[in-house]
């Protein structure tokens, strides 16, 4: 699956964002190392802390699945109803949970609604906490 196709289906992803009171809505594709993919949305709730993001609904729907090994997530952010207008980046918690999962080479794709762009988990989680 190319770059592009993969950030499509984050785009699609995006289309369910649950996120009335940010008005922040977030897609995520999560390309396991069997071909399948993962997709997820941010969930948000009136209580705030249980919100949970789109990366990490991917996540945790493919380990829930029993799929432990990836090699790639495309994910798009920005304000519901609107294109993206800067290029997004996963939060800490995020990466962390990706840290759990993913080798340094984990390659996580962003866009700016143009340009695609491509860190590994290394570039944004530098000396990452495992056990
Ligand atoms: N959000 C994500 O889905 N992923 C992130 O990595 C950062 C933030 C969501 C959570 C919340 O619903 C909204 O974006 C605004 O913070």
């Amino acid at each position: 699956m190319s770059d592009q196709e993969l950030m499509d289906l984050a785009f699609k992803a995006r289309e369910a964002s649950y996120s009335p009171y940010s008005g922040y809505a977030v897609g995520a594709a999560l390309l396991a190392a069997d071909g399948r993919v993962f997709l997820g949305c941010n969930v948000e709730n009136a209580s705030y802390s249980p919100t949970c993001c789109a990366e990490r609904t991917a996540f945790f729907k493919a380990i829930s699945e029993g799929v432990h090994s990836f090699s790639r997530i495309a994910i798009v952010g920005g304000r519901r109803g609107e294109e993206p207008e800067s290029f997004f980046t996963p939060c800490g918690v995020c990466r962390q949970v990706m840290r759990e999962f993913c080798e340094d080479d984990f390659e996580i794709l962003v866009t700016d609604g143009k340009e695609l762009k491509k860190w590994t988990l290394a570039d944004l989680l530098p000396a990452g906490f495992r056990l």
